[in-house]
């Protein structure tokens, strides 16, 4: 069967494109998921995506996903510095997840250096802008591939 990824954003990343452009750039999430896509495609995995800018709502997501999906890449957003909830989710599911995010977060202001989520995750990419989905994604699948 194809392994199934799910994608999950967290809070203001819908606004990419316009939000921050000389930090985040100009590519849309729209275009950011396209990406991952045809990159999915090419390593013969699926994708799924989710976006919120509420907690819960990504603690739900995550609490669901431990049958449906083989792994998650995840963009926590503000919540990589705040959410002791976002944490415990990933904690407690048993896929493999990788946090990404697209600004190198230890270049930036004290307090987006501390990660809740990242201990928790197998692994973290930072700084590559959207490419930093796709090495995600061609990390984990090299994983998944080896089970
Ligand atoms: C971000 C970095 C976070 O510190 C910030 O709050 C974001 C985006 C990134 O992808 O670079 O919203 O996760």
């Amino acid at each position: 069967m194809v392994k199934k990824i799910l994608v999950i954003n967290g809070p203001n990343l819908n606004l990419l494109g316009t939000r921050e452009t000389k930090i985040y750039g100009r590519t849309t999430l729209a275009q950011i998921n396209q990406m991952i896509k045809k990159e999915a495609a090419r390593l013969k995995v699926k994708v799924e995506f989710f976006q919120s800018n509420h907690e819960g709502e990504i603690v739900d997501r995550i609490g669901r996903a431990g049958n449906k999906y083989a792994a998650i890449i995840i963009n926590p957003a503000a919540y990589t510095h705040t959410s002791v909830a976002i944490r415990d989710a990933i904690a407690a599911v048993k896929l493999p997840v990788v946090e990404v995010h697209l600004s190198n977060i230890y270049s930036r202001e004290d307090f987006r250096h501390t990660s809740l989520t990242a201990p928790v995750c197998l692994a973290q990419i930072s700084g590559f802008g959207p490419k930093s989905y796709l090495l995600a994604l061609e990390g984990l699948v090299s994983i998944l591939c080896r089970e």
